[in-house]
């Protein structure tokens, strides 16, 4: 196994800890959120965070160790997504409560982009 291969490795591992970090933070919210009183949690922000440099740095190990292809228009499909997530939490840190349907957005946005990554072939 090369060097590159164990990097894209622990970077994967981080990359479902930036997940469980995002969607957890969501999922914690929801009877908040149904009562109108959601916020923002510090674990949606690490998790955006974690997810745009976990996935670009992915990217750059996969590319540079030609591991094997990575498709580009999946690729900014979810760095587009992860955008948008990350400016919704940015914007609403520190609103108490945050818009619902912001919440819900982060909350259904981080599904997209697991569907992506599972479902596009
Ligand atoms: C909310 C944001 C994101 C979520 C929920 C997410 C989710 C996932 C999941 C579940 C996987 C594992 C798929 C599998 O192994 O079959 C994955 C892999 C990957 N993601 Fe993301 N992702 C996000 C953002 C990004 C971003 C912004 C990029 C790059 C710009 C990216 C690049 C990648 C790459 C390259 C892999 C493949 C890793 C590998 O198997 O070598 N992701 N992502």
């Amino acid at each position: 196994m090369t060097a590159l291969e164990i990097i894209r490795i622990i970077l994967v591992i981080l990359h479902f800890v930036g997940l469980a970090s995002l969607l957890g933070g969501f999922l914690v919210q929801v009877k908040a959120i149904g009562a109108g009183r959601g916020t923002v949690v510090p674990a949606m922000v690490h998790g955006a965070l974690t997810q745009l440099v976990t996935g670009l740095l992915l990217v750059g190990v996969i590319e540079m160790g030609d591991l094997y292809d990575t498709d580009n228009i999946k690729v900014a499909v979810k760095l587009l997504v992860a955008v948008v997530i990350t400016v919704l939490v940015f914007v609403y840190r520190k609103k108490a409560p945050a818009p619902s349907w912001a919440l819900w957005a982060i909350g259904g946005l981080t599904l997209l982009n697991v569907i992506v990554a599972v479902a596009w072939r």
